[in-house]
Protein backbone atom coordinates (compact mmCIF):
# COMPACT_ATOMS: atom_id res chain seq x y z
CA UNK A 1 0.00 0.00 0.00
CA UNK A 2 1.23 3.60 -1.05
CA UNK A 3 0.35 6.36 1.47
CA UNK A 4 -0.03 10.47 0.05
CA UNK A 5 -0.07 13.03 2.88
CA UNK A 6 -2.29 15.84 1.79
CA UNK A 7 -1.31 18.89 3.43
CA UNK A 8 -4.86 21.46 3.11
CA UNK A 9 -7.15 23.11 5.53
CA UNK A 10 -7.73 19.97 6.57
CA UNK A 11 -4.75 16.87 6.70
CA UNK A 12 -5.55 13.79 5.86
CA UNK A 13 -3.92 10.86 3.73
CA UNK A 14 -4.57 9.21 0.27
CA UNK A 15 -4.14 5.16 0.70
CA UNK A 16 -3.39 3.10 -2.59
CA UNK A 17 -3.39 -0.63 -3.05
CA UNK A 18 -5.09 -3.98 -4.33
CA UNK A 19 -7.38 -4.70 -1.15
CA UNK A 20 -7.39 -2.37 0.86
CA UNK A 21 -10.93 -1.93 1.18
CA UNK A 22 -11.06 -4.78 3.89
CA UNK A 23 -9.02 -2.75 6.48
CA UNK A 24 -11.58 -0.02 6.20
CA UNK A 25 -12.45 -0.11 10.00
CA UNK A 26 -9.14 1.31 10.58
CA UNK A 27 -9.91 4.39 9.58
CA UNK A 28 -13.24 5.20 11.24
CA UNK A 29 -12.71 7.08 14.34
CA UNK A 30 -13.59 5.44 17.15
CA UNK A 31 -17.03 5.17 18.34
CA UNK A 32 -18.28 6.65 15.17
CA UNK A 33 -21.09 5.39 13.09
CA UNK A 34 -21.07 5.52 9.25
CA UNK A 35 -23.74 5.94 6.52
CA UNK A 36 -22.50 4.60 3.46
CA UNK A 37 -23.48 6.76 0.59
CA UNK A 38 -23.37 4.65 -2.75
CA UNK A 39 -24.80 4.19 -6.20
CA UNK A 40 -27.28 1.66 -7.92
CA UNK A 41 -24.05 -0.07 -9.70
CA UNK A 42 -21.74 0.40 -7.00
CA UNK A 43 -23.88 -0.32 -3.59
CA UNK A 44 -25.09 -3.70 -4.40
CA UNK A 45 -21.26 -5.07 -5.59
CA UNK A 46 -19.24 -3.08 -2.86
CA UNK A 47 -21.92 -1.77 -0.34
CA UNK A 48 -23.35 -4.84 0.73
CA UNK A 49 -19.47 -6.11 1.03
CA UNK A 50 -18.36 -2.78 3.22
CA UNK A 51 -22.02 -3.28 5.59
CA UNK A 52 -20.22 -6.67 6.62
CA UNK A 53 -17.06 -5.66 7.36
CA UNK A 54 -18.57 -3.22 9.22
CA UNK A 55 -20.70 -5.64 11.37
CA UNK A 56 -17.64 -7.52 12.06
CA UNK A 57 -16.47 -4.58 13.29
CA UNK A 58 -19.01 -3.51 15.15
CA UNK A 59 -19.51 -0.34 13.38
CA UNK A 60 -23.13 1.06 13.40
CA UNK A 61 -23.72 1.46 10.05
CA UNK A 62 -26.57 3.03 7.69
CA UNK A 63 -26.80 2.70 3.77
CA UNK A 64 -27.95 5.17 1.11
CA UNK A 65 -28.00 4.68 -2.19
CA UNK A 66 -29.05 6.87 -5.37
CA UNK A 67 -29.69 6.02 -8.97
CA UNK A 68 -26.65 5.90 -11.26
CA UNK A 69 -25.67 8.73 -13.14
CA UNK A 70 -25.23 12.56 -13.21
CA UNK A 71 -28.95 12.81 -13.19
CA UNK A 72 -28.78 12.37 -9.47
CA UNK A 73 -26.21 14.96 -8.72
CA UNK A 74 -28.96 17.48 -7.89
CA UNK A 75 -30.68 19.34 -4.81
CA UNK A 76 -33.54 16.63 -4.05
CA UNK A 77 -30.84 13.66 -3.75
CA UNK A 78 -28.82 16.41 -1.71
CA UNK A 79 -31.96 17.08 0.59
CA UNK A 80 -32.74 13.58 1.08
CA UNK A 81 -29.55 12.51 1.70
CA UNK A 82 -29.86 15.36 4.54
CA UNK A 83 -33.21 13.89 5.92
CA UNK A 84 -31.68 11.07 6.02
CA UNK A 85 -28.69 11.58 7.55
CA UNK A 86 -31.43 13.66 10.31
CA UNK A 87 -33.54 10.55 10.35
CA UNK A 88 -30.60 8.13 11.35
CA UNK A 89 -29.82 11.22 14.14
CA UNK A 90 -26.30 11.55 12.67
CA UNK A 91 -24.12 13.55 14.89
CA UNK A 92 -20.83 15.63 14.51
CA UNK A 93 -18.91 12.64 15.84
CA UNK A 94 -20.33 10.26 12.90
CA UNK A 95 -18.97 9.82 9.57
CA UNK A 96 -19.90 9.43 5.92
CA UNK A 97 -18.10 6.88 3.53
CA UNK A 98 -18.51 7.86 -0.44
CA UNK A 99 -18.63 5.07 -1.73
CA UNK A 100 -18.63 5.28 -5.92
CA UNK A 101 -17.58 7.46 -8.73
CA UNK A 102 -17.44 11.16 -8.95
CA UNK A 103 -21.22 11.69 -8.81
CA UNK A 104 -21.44 9.88 -5.16
CA UNK A 105 -18.26 11.53 -3.94
CA UNK A 106 -19.35 15.31 -4.65
CA UNK A 107 -22.81 14.76 -3.80
CA UNK A 108 -22.22 12.70 -0.22
CA UNK A 109 -19.23 15.54 0.11
CA UNK A 110 -21.23 18.07 -0.06
CA UNK A 111 -23.76 16.86 2.05
CA UNK A 112 -21.04 16.57 4.54
CA UNK A 113 -19.77 19.64 4.02
CA UNK A 114 -23.41 21.09 5.12
CA UNK A 115 -25.08 18.55 7.52
CA UNK A 116 -24.93 19.99 10.84
CA UNK A 117 -21.90 22.36 8.96
CA UNK A 118 -19.42 19.79 8.78
CA UNK A 119 -19.30 16.07 9.51
CA UNK A 120 -16.54 13.80 8.34
CA UNK A 121 -16.39 11.89 5.35
CA UNK A 122 -14.15 9.19 3.93
CA UNK A 123 -13.82 9.19 0.13
CA UNK A 124 -13.39 5.33 -1.40
CA UNK A 125 -13.23 6.26 -4.79
CA UNK A 126 -13.98 3.39 -7.54
CA UNK A 127 -13.70 4.54 -10.72
CA UNK A 128 -10.42 5.52 -12.52
CA UNK A 129 -11.40 9.65 -12.74
CA UNK A 130 -12.31 9.37 -9.25
CA UNK A 131 -9.51 7.76 -7.84
CA UNK A 132 -6.97 10.52 -10.04
CA UNK A 133 -9.23 13.25 -9.46
CA UNK A 134 -12.73 14.30 -7.99
CA UNK A 135 -12.37 12.48 -4.46
CA UNK A 136 -8.72 14.21 -3.70
CA UNK A 137 -8.93 17.50 -3.00
CA UNK A 138 -12.25 18.79 -1.66
CA UNK A 139 -14.57 20.45 -4.19
CA UNK A 140 -17.63 18.77 -3.92
CA UNK A 141 -21.15 20.09 -5.10
CA UNK A 142 -24.21 19.84 -6.86
CA UNK A 143 -25.35 20.70 -10.03
CA UNK A 144 -28.48 23.19 -10.85
CA UNK A 145 -30.40 22.82 -14.27
CA UNK A 146 -28.65 26.32 -15.16
CA UNK A 147 -25.32 24.05 -15.08
CA UNK A 148 -22.75 21.36 -13.79
CA UNK A 149 -21.12 21.86 -10.19
CA UNK A 150 -23.11 25.58 -10.08
CA UNK A 151 -23.49 24.67 -6.15
CA UNK A 152 -20.41 23.09 -3.77
CA UNK A 153 -18.15 23.97 -1.43
CA UNK A 154 -13.99 23.08 -0.40
CA UNK A 155 -14.79 20.99 2.06
CA UNK A 156 -11.48 18.04 2.40
CA UNK A 157 -12.46 14.40 3.04
CA UNK A 158 -10.77 13.16 6.46
CA UNK A 159 -8.96 10.18 4.21
CA UNK A 160 -9.38 8.71 1.06
CA UNK A 161 -9.20 4.67 0.04
CA UNK A 162 -7.91 4.03 -3.10
CA UNK A 163 -8.43 0.05 -4.07
CA UNK A 164 -7.68 -0.72 -6.92
CA UNK A 165 -9.45 -3.75 -7.59
CA UNK A 166 -12.53 -2.31 -7.12
CA UNK A 167 -11.94 -1.23 -10.95
CA UNK A 168 -12.56 -4.44 -11.92
CA UNK A 169 -16.13 -4.32 -12.04
CA UNK A 170 -15.84 -1.08 -14.19
CA UNK A 171 -17.29 -0.87 -17.59
CA UNK A 172 -14.32 -0.30 -20.12
CA UNK A 173 -16.10 3.32 -21.85
CA UNK A 174 -15.64 4.12 -18.24
CA UNK A 175 -12.38 3.66 -17.03
CA UNK A 176 -10.88 4.82 -20.60
CA UNK A 177 -12.98 7.96 -20.10
CA UNK A 178 -10.66 8.31 -16.52
CA UNK A 179 -7.86 7.15 -19.12
CA UNK A 180 -8.74 10.82 -20.23
CA UNK A 181 -7.42 12.78 -17.40
CA UNK A 182 -4.70 10.29 -16.73
CA UNK A 183 -3.13 11.72 -19.90
CA UNK A 184 -4.04 15.65 -18.42
CA UNK A 185 -1.48 14.82 -15.65
CA UNK A 186 0.82 13.66 -18.04
CA UNK A 187 0.87 16.69 -20.52
CA UNK A 188 0.29 18.92 -17.64
CA UNK A 189 3.04 18.00 -15.87
CA UNK A 190 5.14 14.39 -16.38
CA UNK A 191 6.79 13.69 -19.34
CA UNK A 192 7.79 10.11 -17.61
CA UNK A 193 4.11 9.49 -17.31
CA UNK A 194 3.67 10.17 -20.34
CA UNK A 195 6.24 7.91 -21.70
CA UNK A 196 4.85 5.18 -19.84
CA UNK A 197 1.33 5.63 -21.44
CA UNK A 198 3.13 5.40 -24.37
CA UNK A 199 4.63 2.22 -23.85
CA UNK A 200 2.13 0.42 -22.26
CA UNK A 201 -1.14 1.95 -23.31
CA UNK A 202 -4.37 1.07 -21.52
CA UNK A 203 -2.34 -1.43 -19.68
CA UNK A 204 -0.28 0.69 -17.60
CA UNK A 205 1.16 -0.11 -14.42
CA UNK A 206 -2.43 1.07 -12.39
CA UNK A 207 -1.02 1.43 -8.90
CA UNK A 208 1.67 3.48 -10.27
CA UNK A 209 -0.12 5.63 -12.21
CA UNK A 210 -2.90 6.31 -9.71
CA UNK A 211 -0.07 6.99 -7.38
CA UNK A 212 1.50 9.46 -9.61
CA UNK A 213 -1.69 11.55 -10.74
CA UNK A 214 -2.18 11.42 -7.08
CA UNK A 215 0.69 13.23 -6.59
CA UNK A 216 0.41 15.67 -9.05
CA UNK A 217 -3.02 16.43 -7.27
CA UNK A 218 -1.39 16.94 -4.31
CA UNK A 219 0.83 19.31 -5.10
CA UNK A 220 -1.42 21.65 -6.89
CA UNK A 221 -4.47 21.27 -3.84
CA UNK A 222 -1.26 22.26 -1.67
CA UNK A 223 -0.68 25.25 -3.31
CA UNK A 224 -3.95 26.27 -4.31
CA UNK A 225 -6.50 24.89 -2.23
CA UNK A 226 -9.60 27.41 -3.69
CA UNK A 227 -8.59 26.99 -7.24
CA UNK A 228 -7.92 30.67 -7.55
CA UNK A 229 -4.35 30.38 -8.81
CA UNK A 230 -1.96 27.05 -10.30
CA UNK A 231 -4.33 24.58 -9.69
CA UNK A 232 -6.80 26.11 -12.38
CA UNK A 233 -4.14 24.06 -15.10
CA UNK A 234 -6.19 21.02 -13.81
CA UNK A 235 -8.69 22.41 -16.05
CA UNK A 236 -6.51 21.40 -19.40
CA UNK A 237 -9.15 20.34 -21.93
CA UNK A 238 -11.47 21.09 -20.25
CA UNK A 239 -13.42 24.59 -20.82
CA UNK A 240 -14.03 23.32 -24.40
CA UNK A 241 -14.72 19.90 -23.46
CA UNK A 242 -17.24 21.24 -21.31
CA UNK A 243 -18.80 23.08 -24.65
CA UNK A 244 -18.47 19.78 -26.52
CA UNK A 245 -20.62 17.63 -23.84
CA UNK A 246 -23.37 20.74 -23.61
CA UNK A 247 -23.54 21.07 -27.41
CA UNK A 248 -24.09 17.42 -27.52
CA UNK A 249 -26.45 17.24 -24.97
CA UNK A 250 -24.03 14.89 -22.84
CA UNK A 251 -24.25 12.27 -25.76
CA UNK A 252 -20.13 12.56 -25.28
CA UNK A 253 -18.90 11.64 -22.40
CA UNK A 254 -16.76 13.69 -20.33
CA UNK A 255 -13.22 11.65 -20.97
CA UNK A 256 -14.46 11.92 -24.73
CA UNK A 257 -14.82 15.45 -24.14
CA UNK A 258 -11.49 16.13 -22.31
CA UNK A 259 -9.92 14.29 -25.15
CA UNK A 260 -11.41 16.86 -27.45
CA UNK A 261 -10.53 19.71 -25.56
CA UNK A 262 -6.75 18.70 -25.26
CA UNK A 263 -6.52 17.62 -28.90
CA UNK A 264 -7.65 21.17 -30.19
CA UNK A 265 -5.58 23.50 -27.22
CA UNK A 266 -2.82 21.48 -28.14
CA UNK A 267 -3.56 22.38 -32.28
CA UNK A 268 -4.35 25.87 -31.67
CA UNK A 269 -2.05 26.85 -29.55
CA UNK A 270 1.12 25.11 -31.67
CA UNK A 271 2.04 22.65 -29.12
CA UNK A 272 5.73 20.93 -30.17
CA UNK A 273 4.18 17.26 -29.11
CA UNK A 274 0.71 17.95 -30.70
CA UNK A 275 1.70 14.45 -32.71
CA UNK A 276 2.51 12.63 -29.77
CA UNK A 277 -0.66 13.70 -27.75
CA UNK A 278 -2.72 12.97 -30.25
CA UNK A 279 -1.54 9.47 -31.23
CA UNK A 280 -1.32 8.76 -27.38
CA UNK A 281 -5.35 9.60 -26.98
CA UNK A 282 -6.12 7.64 -30.32
CA UNK A 283 -3.84 5.00 -28.54
CA UNK A 284 -6.52 4.91 -25.66
CA UNK A 285 -9.54 4.56 -27.89
CA UNK A 286 -10.02 8.75 -27.47
CA UNK A 287 -11.96 10.54 -29.96
CA UNK A 288 -9.52 14.31 -30.80
CA UNK A 289 -11.85 16.06 -32.80
CA UNK A 290 -15.86 16.39 -33.64
CA UNK A 291 -18.52 17.85 -35.71
CA UNK A 292 -19.35 21.06 -33.90
CA UNK A 293 -19.01 24.27 -35.28
CA UNK A 294 -16.10 26.54 -33.73
CA UNK A 295 -19.01 29.49 -33.16
CA UNK A 296 -21.71 26.92 -31.68
CA UNK A 297 -18.45 25.91 -29.10
CA UNK A 298 -17.42 29.44 -28.05
CA UNK A 299 -21.43 29.95 -27.39
CA UNK A 300 -21.13 26.75 -25.01
CA UNK A 301 -18.00 28.27 -23.67
CA UNK A 302 -19.10 31.43 -22.85
CA UNK A 303 -21.66 30.21 -19.62
CA UNK A 304 -18.53 28.23 -18.43
CA UNK A 305 -18.63 28.26 -14.52
CA UNK A 306 -15.01 29.49 -14.70
CA UNK A 307 -15.76 32.51 -16.77
CA UNK A 308 -14.82 35.81 -15.07
CA UNK A 309 -16.34 38.76 -16.95
CA UNK A 310 -15.42 38.81 -20.26
CA UNK A 311 -12.47 36.14 -20.09
CA UNK A 312 -12.09 32.50 -19.68
CA UNK A 313 -8.54 30.96 -18.68
CA UNK A 314 -7.65 28.62 -21.31
CA UNK A 315 -5.07 26.05 -20.15
CA UNK A 316 -2.35 25.96 -23.45
CA UNK A 317 0.24 22.86 -23.66
CA UNK A 318 3.47 24.48 -25.09
CA UNK A 319 5.42 20.88 -24.76
CA UNK A 320 4.49 17.91 -22.92
CA UNK A 321 5.16 18.89 -19.07
CA UNK A 322 4.90 22.76 -20.13
CA UNK A 323 1.71 24.13 -19.83
CA UNK A 324 0.32 27.73 -18.86
CA UNK A 325 -3.04 29.32 -17.63
CA UNK A 326 -4.23 31.70 -20.99
CA UNK A 327 -6.58 34.31 -20.22
CA UNK A 328 -8.79 35.02 -23.67
CA UNK A 329 -11.16 37.11 -24.53
CA UNK A 330 -14.55 35.73 -24.87
CA UNK A 331 -15.02 37.22 -28.16
CA UNK A 332 -11.48 36.16 -29.32
CA UNK A 333 -12.42 32.43 -28.17
CA UNK A 334 -13.99 31.59 -31.43
CA UNK A 335 -10.74 32.37 -33.47
CA UNK A 336 -8.78 30.31 -31.24
CA UNK A 337 -10.82 26.93 -30.84
CA UNK A 338 -11.68 27.24 -35.03
CA UNK A 339 -7.59 27.01 -35.48
CA UNK A 340 -7.82 24.23 -33.44
CA UNK A 341 -10.60 21.63 -34.47
P1 LIG B 1 -19.92 8.32 -12.11
O1 LIG B 1 -19.77 8.55 -10.67
O2 LIG B 1 -21.23 8.65 -12.74
O3 LIG B 1 -19.56 6.80 -12.44
C1 LIG B 1 -19.66 6.36 -13.77
C2 LIG B 1 -20.51 5.10 -13.87
O4 LIG B 1 -19.73 3.99 -13.42
C3 LIG B 1 -21.78 5.10 -13.02
O5 LIG B 1 -22.80 4.47 -13.74
C4 LIG B 1 -21.38 4.25 -11.82
O6 LIG B 1 -22.49 3.62 -11.23
C5 LIG B 1 -20.46 3.25 -12.46
N1 LIG B 1 -19.45 2.69 -11.58
C6 LIG B 1 -18.63 3.39 -10.75
N2 LIG B 1 -17.74 2.57 -10.19
C7 LIG B 1 -18.00 1.33 -10.64
C8 LIG B 1 -17.39 0.07 -10.42
N3 LIG B 1 -16.30 -0.05 -9.66
N4 LIG B 1 -17.93 -1.01 -11.02
C9 LIG B 1 -19.02 -0.87 -11.84
N5 LIG B 1 -19.61 0.30 -12.11
C10 LIG B 1 -19.09 1.39 -11.52
O7 LIG B 1 -18.81 9.12 -12.97
P2 LIG B 1 -17.29 9.51 -12.72
O8 LIG B 1 -16.71 9.58 -14.07
O9 LIG B 1 -16.64 8.68 -11.69
O10 LIG B 1 -17.40 10.98 -12.12
C11 LIG B 1 -17.96 12.04 -12.85
C12 LIG B 1 -18.38 13.10 -11.86
O11 LIG B 1 -17.22 13.56 -11.16
C13 LIG B 1 -19.01 14.32 -12.51
O12 LIG B 1 -20.15 14.68 -11.78
C14 LIG B 1 -17.95 15.40 -12.35
O13 LIG B 1 -18.50 16.70 -12.24
C15 LIG B 1 -17.28 14.98 -11.08
N6 LIG B 1 -15.90 15.45 -10.93
C16 LIG B 1 -15.57 16.04 -9.74
C17 LIG B 1 -14.28 16.47 -9.53
C18 LIG B 1 -13.91 17.07 -8.21
O14 LIG B 1 -12.78 17.56 -8.06
N7 LIG B 1 -14.80 17.03 -7.22
C19 LIG B 1 -13.30 16.29 -10.52
C20 LIG B 1 -13.66 15.66 -11.70
C21 LIG B 1 -14.97 15.24 -11.90
N1 LIG C 1 -10.77 18.47 -10.98
C1 LIG C 1 -10.15 19.71 -10.90
C2 LIG C 1 -9.75 20.15 -9.53
O1 LIG C 1 -9.84 19.43 -8.58
O2 LIG C 1 -9.36 21.26 -9.40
Amino acid sequence: MTEIKIHASRDYTVSIGSGILSRIADWIPSGAGVCIVSDSNVGPIYGIILQKFFHANKIQNCYYTIPAGEASKNAESYLALLDYLSVNQFTRSDCIIALGGGVVGDLAGFAAATYLRGIPYIQVPTTLLAMVDSSVGGKTGIDLPAGKNLVGAFYQPAAVICDTDLMNTLPEEIFRDGCAEVIKYAVLYDPALFAHLEERGMDFDRERVITQCIEWKRKSVEQDELDRGSRMLLNLGHTIGHAIESVSNYCISHGQAVAIGIATVSRAAGCTDTDRILSLLHRFGLPTSCQYSAEALAQAAKSDKKRSGDQVHLIIPRAIGDCAVMPIDIEELEVFIKKGL
